[in-house]
């Protein structure tokens, strides 16, 4: 295998604002040799996820993880397949799944790898839906959330990964769900496809927090943030007595340099006895397996669906990255890298 046939892509700088293909660069690298307890892993599928963004900026590691360092190759959730394995634990021909770099090729260490099951799902969906996103979705939603029967249940970013899931699930626990999202074909795939009751376009609504009223007639009692600004504050405006406010992401501030000012809502907080709980999925990997098979149970029973925005080619990673700041994809935003042999 030449050198040309391995490539790696390295954060080429520190993005101000929304990341642009100058922020990667495309090396063309050496094919490594697996050390004993390594495996030498060609990549299949890449998941790109908005927060990594928060990992390219300057400054010191914080608890979720280590900052992306000037010309180190970039990390994600990712499938791969075994060609060469110096470890016991995994096989030639195996699929992994875990934090690996976007390289074609890697030679690594087991630690944090776990063999995808093929008796459960489609392997993509190990990047999706039985993923991190999938697993957010599930915790951040019963564990939270914990929506009762007949209960309202708001959800923003709604046609994403994450954000579909959870409005799934929580049709599937017996809510009136109502999902948030940014174009017209987003919103007919979540009351069409995915029969949601109601979809609220915030890129035409002139008033969210009117139009949050009236599509939730009995107020908010769970909401599940993936964007924060300017959409909380217009959905917490609506929230209930013990009212649930799950914060998974923020998306709308994951480009800005400024911390965001906007109302304190301590003292509604006690009026209403509701909560605000932040989370990462990581929090609850003791119960990831048993997660995991609902979550397929659901899958191949139809009740839990989910969409691929499915780029093709290595080199097209940065740009399927760079398209979730502006809402270029409808369900899991991920690349397919190669074939499994
Ligand atoms: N807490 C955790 O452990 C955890 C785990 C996984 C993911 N997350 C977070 O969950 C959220 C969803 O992740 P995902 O992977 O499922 O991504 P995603 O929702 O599939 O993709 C991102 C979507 O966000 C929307 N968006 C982008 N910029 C926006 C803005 N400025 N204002 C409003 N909406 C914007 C876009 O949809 P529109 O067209 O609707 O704007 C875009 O399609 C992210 O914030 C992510 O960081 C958290």
């Amino acid at each position: 295998m030449s050198k040309e046939q391995n490539k790696e892509i390295v954060l080429a700088e520190h993005p101000k604002g929304v990341p642009t293909k100058e922020t990667f660069k495309i090396n063309d690298i050496d094919l490594p040799s697996p050390k004993d307890g390594e495996l030498l892993l060609k990549t299949i599928y890449v998941s790109v996820d908005p927060g990594k963004r928060g990992f390219m900026d300057k400054g010191e590691d914080n608890a979720a993880g280590k900052k992306f360092q000037l010309d180190e190759a970039i990390t994600s959730r990712s499938d791969a397949q075994v060609l060469e394995s110096k470890s016991d634990a995994f096989k030639k021909d195996d699929i992994v799944h875990g934090r690996l770099a976007w390289k074609k090729f890697q030679a690594v260490p087991t630690d944090g790898l776990e063999k995808v099951d093929p008796e459960l799902a489609p392997l993509q969906t190990s990047v999706s839906v039985l993923g991190v996103t999938g697993l957010a979705a599930y915790f951040g939603l019963l564990k939270i959330g914990k929506p009762k029967k007949g209960e309202t249940v708001v959800v923003s970013g709604a046609a994403g990964s994450v954000g579909s899931t959870v409005a799934q699930i929580a049709k599937i626990k017996g809510c009136r769900v109502v999902g948030i999202a940014g174009s017209k074909a987003k919103i007919d795939y979540l009351e069409n496809e995915l029969g949601i009751d109601k979809g609220i376009n915030y890129k035409k609504t002139v008033n969210m927090e009117s139009a949050i009223k009236e599509a939730c007639p009995d107020g908010v009692d769970v909401f599940f943030d993936n964007v924060g600004g300017d959409l909380f504050d217009a959905v917490f405006a609506n929230s209930n007595r013990k009212s649930r406010m799950v914060i998974c992401g923020q998306i709308a501030e994951y480009n800005d340099d400024d911390q965001p000012e906007g109302p304190r809502p301590q003292h509604l907080l006690i009026k209403k006895s509701a909560k605000i709980e932040g989370f990462v999925v990581f929090d609850f990997e003791d119960e990831f397996d048993e997660a995991k098979k609902q979550l397929a149970d659901w899958y191949n029973s139809g009740k839990l669906k989910y969409k691929e925005n499915l780029v093709e080619g290595f080199e097209n990673i940065p740009s399927a990255f760079i398209g979730l700041f502006s809402g270029e994809n409808i369900g899991k935003q991920m690349v397919k890298v190669s074939e499994e042999e």
